[in-house]
């Protein structure tokens, strides 16, 4: 299956001929050069590393690249955590090495080294009699099951990235996350049955606590009267908007498939009675109107700039003039958190042939395209899980 706006695989894998450019150094490319010749001479190495004051930044940068060079060390011994449901096994109290070997079935040295390194990770912690007790990353991913959720999910990704070079120059391959995210490659998402939607709308639903609070308590809704959440997945997000403010009515627009799913949560959480799903694909049908304020919670970068602005086309079309409309997402370029939208998400959408992380400006300017104004960030607590942006029709 081919994708409209990808370039074919054979324009792919090769890069155009470079330009010839006359090149004028720049003040800032001149000193780029000096330091990295500096920083790469095993003799400043070794100076560094032994002058005190210079020391502490030396050991810092090594540090660094150290973590970047075992990173996959670190990941996998926290997916072996959450498989062997670790973090749930030292809740109570802390354990013996044997205990915890019994408990997870493994031979005692294998369990020694796994337990050494999450002490190494402050996933655990080691107590002078020996037992071993939740360290402090260990505790925050056990009070939010979306982390281990997704720390599950990531084994998808990296036998994707196995070869990234391959990853990289072959980027209509298929994948096994394109697979999972069934929409990301369907030619009529509509039609998906309950098979395909069900696991990625499990752990939408599963992070999704996170990232409702967040929102809820950065933007205030006691001004609006109905909510259309677009691609609301299982209702997780509509159901804790509408228990904060119990004058709202509610909305909610997703994939058939999905939208049967949301109704059930909707029912179970005791608000059907002011809230009402429909079932559609949000590219191609229209939005119901009624809405003052869209929500569109980690929608936008999963699709393609032209998909992507259909889509705030017709939300335009389904808000009232004065309406608001909600991007709540991860963003590319935020400040302290360039990882988490330039690297893993950039690579995690690539990997999923579908959407790209987008930057506040990008995002603006989408929008302004698509009719809307008075575009601006709303603050939030933790940027690197979720950013908001509110226009207004
Ligand atoms: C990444 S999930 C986010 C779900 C939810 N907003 C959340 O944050 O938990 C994306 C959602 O968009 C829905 N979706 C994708 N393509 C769609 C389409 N063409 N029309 C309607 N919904 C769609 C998916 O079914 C899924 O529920």
């Amino acid at each position: 299956m081919t994708r409209r706006g990808v370039i074919p695989l054979a324009d792919a894998s090769v890069a155009p001929p470079a330009k010839e450019i006359p090149h004028v150094s720049s003040l800032a490319e001149r000193w780029l050069s000096i330091r990295n010749r500096l920083l790469a001479n095993p003799r400043f190495q070794k100076f560094a590393s032994s002058t005190p004051g210079i020391r502490t930044i030396a050991r810092g940068k090594a540090r660094a690249v150290f973590d970047l060079l075992s990173g996959f060390i670190y990941s996998q011994v926290l997916l072996a955590c959450v498989r062997l449901d670790l973090f749930r096994v030292l809740e109570k109290e802390p354990l013996t090495l044997e205990a915890i070997a019994a408990r997870a079935n493994l031979p005692l040295d294998p369990a020694r080294r796994l337990l050494d390194a999450t002490v190494s990770l402050d996933l655990m912690c080691k107590l002078k009699d020996g037992r071993y007790g939740l360290g402090m990353n260990g505790a925050a991913i056990l009070a939010n099951p979306g982390i281990a959720a997704m720390v599950e999910h990531n084994a998808i990704l990296y036998s994707d990235l196995a070869d990234p070079v391959d990853f990289l120059r072959n980027p209509e391959r298929e994948t096994a996350l394109s697979r999972y995210w069934a929409y990301a490659q369907s030619d009529d998402p509509s039609k998906l049955p309950d098979e395909a939607v069900r696991g990625y709308s499990a752990l939408m639903s599963a992070s999704q606590p996170l990232v409702a609070s967040e929102i809820l308590d950065a933007y205030p809704f006691q001004n609006h009267k109905r909510l259309l959440d677009v691609g609301g997945g299982e209702g997780r997000f509509l159901c804790s908007a509408g228990e904060r403010y119990p004058n709202l009515e509610l909305m909610m627009f997703d994939l058939p498939a999905v939208a049967a799913r949301a109704e059930k949560n909707i029912a179970a959480s005791g608000l059907a009675h002011r809230s009402q799903t429909f079932g559609g694909s949000f590219f191609t049908d229209e939005l119901p109107k009624g809405a003052d304020i869209v929500t569109l919670v980690r929608i936008l970068h999963d699709h393609d700039d032209e998909k992507a602005a259909q889509l705030l086309t017709n939300i335009h079309r389904a808000l009232p003039p004065g309406g608001h409309l909600l991007i709540a997402e991860p963003l590319a370029e935020t400040r302290g958190a360039e990882r988490m939208g330039d690297a893993y998400f950039a690579f995690y959408l690539m990997a999923m042939r579908s959407g790209r992380p987008r930057s506040l400006g990008t995002i603006e300017n989408m929008l302004r395209r698509s009719g809307f104004s008075d575009v601006r960030a709303v603050p939030t607590r933790v940027p690197l899980q979720t950013s908001l942006i509110v226009a207004q029709r």
